[in-house]
């Protein structure tokens, strides 16, 4: 590889390329068949009620990927110099509008938004180590934060002497006022004996229990608070919720896009908010294009495939297809698992974790009581044991029930286990048949999780 690795492709042409063209909105809407034949590529035995983990991605975006993935091996040098860089750009023009970000210079791909996060903690470090931040100077998440975010902020904050505080957030939940009050206790403690918060990591939808959180009503208190960056973490938000960076007004927004936005893994885009001045980001894996902006930086990593970057606009085609394209993929699958969600817990006398307007195309339903979920471990065994006797793929969140709770009920209807069902425009009511028919088996049979060995 040239030592100006990346320098001549920006100035490549615009021709060629599968999906350089403009995709236009399809005249007649997919049909049920077309939808099936897209996804005629999942395990047709098993009943996938779990978009949520790892997203999907339609045939016809994969045969794009496919093409790209061609041409760089058909003409190594040729796609390196002239395709690469004005295909990425292309892709990230697509994001900046669908985000309604202001320029195409505050976006950038990345891998995921695990990678996302490295970046934007990074800085947060180096400050802490150059002195711009003091020691015991605070970083705030939520409590439901995605383990690997969690565990990146304190591989990044607390090791360079920042102070981590965890909000807590009630589940079940019924309204975001519960999750603003403890939001505002929680800053109130990091800027007690004088620290200042530095960072607040907040997610757009929390993963397990799923929840969507009022990010633009926390942004704005973390700015009448003195915060110094915010940072969301909407690993699950594009496809899902409505979203405008501008209107958020966060400093940094990450979302995959493999994960509802139909692209094959692994893509995300990272939004920096221009007028940020103080961020010194970059990407961790460097290259000979350190030190050009991240969009840039994260452009060129070294040698890998980078056609999952550059399908963007084919999954913006797919969802072309739909009616009202993704804002009414979005609101059908919202009011489907919504649907959903209610009937399965009105077949086993459960409720669901939280009411429709803080759920997104995701919902927590609480399971029969009499299962004995008892421990994380025992939600996971429950998983395994669902997905190997029932072929049913949904995870299960363990919630330790409050002592309260445990006084005023006995064992068997407490509700501590809760599957987090997705909708996704493949699934049909007959995956969620199995699951009500799954449990209700369990329940009839007398299982426990404890009859399930670790
Ligand atoms: C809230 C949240 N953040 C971050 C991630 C990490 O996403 P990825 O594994 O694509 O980096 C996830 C994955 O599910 C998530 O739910």
């Amino acid at each position: 590889m040239e030592s100006n690795s990346g320098d001549h492709a920006e100035n490549g042409r615009h021709d060629d390329g599968p999906s350089l063209k403009k995709p236009k909105p399809s005249l007649l809407p997919i049909t049920a068949a077309e939808i099936r034949s897209e996804f005629a590529h999942h395990d047709p035995a098993v009943a996938r009620i779990n978009n949520g983990s790892f997203g999907c991605c339609p045939s016809s975006v994969f045969a794009a990927q496919y093409q790209w993935q061609l041409l760089f091996i058909r003409q190594p040098d040729h796609f390196y110099i002239n395709l690469l860089q004005p295909s990425i750009l292309r892709s990230r023009l697509l994001v900046k509008d669908l985000i309604n970000a202001d320029d195409v210079d505050e976006v950038s791909l990345v891998d995921n938004a695990t990678t996302a996060a490295a970046i934007v903690l990074q800085q947060i470090s180096w400050a802490f180590f150059q002195g711009s931040f003091s020691k015991g100077d605070a970083v705030v998440m939520l409590h439901y934060a995605y383990g690997s975010v969690k565990k990146s902020i304190h591989a990044y904050v607390s090791r360079a002497g920042g102070h981590v505080i965890e909000v807590p957030l009630p589940f079940p939940v019924s309204s975001d006022d519960e999750i603003i009050d403890e939001f505002r206790k929680a800053l109130a403690f990091g800027k007690s004996n004088g620290r200042r918060v530095r960072l607040a990591v907040i997610d757009h939808i929390t993963s397990m229990p799923s929840v969507v959180i009022p990010v633009k009503e926390l942004t704005r208190i973390c700015r009448e608070e003195g915060v110094d960056q915010v940072f969301i973490d909407a690993a699950h938000a594009i496809g899902n919720v409505e979203i405008d960076v501008k209107d958020i007004g966060a400093d940094f927004y990450t979302s995959n896009l493999h994960k509802w936005f139909f692209c094959p893994p692994a893509v995300a885009f990272l939004y920096s908010r221009k007028c940020t001045a103080s961020a010194d980001l970059h990407h961790p894996v460097v290259s000979d294009r350190y030190g050009r902006g991240l969009p840039l930086e994260s452009g060129w990593i070294g040698t890998r495939d980078y056609s999952a970057q550059l399908v963007v606009s084919s999954a913006v085609e797919f969802v072309n297809r739909f009616e009202g394209g993704i804002d009414g993929i979005r609101k059908s699958n919202h009011e489907k698992v919504v649907e959903m969600g209610n009937m399965l817990a009105e077949a086993w006398g459960t409720y669901t974790g939280s009411p429709p307007e803080m759920c997104c195309s995701m919902i927590m339903v609480g399971m029969p009581g009499c299962l004995g979920v008892a421990s994380s471990d025992d939600a996971l065994k429950l998983r395994t044991h669902l997905r190997d006797n029932f072929q049913v793929e949904v995870p299960i969140y363990y919630n330790p029930p409050k002592a309260f709770e445990e006084q005023a009920n006995d064992s068997v209807s407490l509700v501590t286990g809760f599957a987090r069902i997705s909708h996704q425009v493949y699934n049909t009511v007959e995956d969620y048949y199995r699951f009500r028919d799954a449990i209700n088996k369990l329940v009839h049979d007398g299982f426990t999780c404890r009859m399930l060995s670790s």
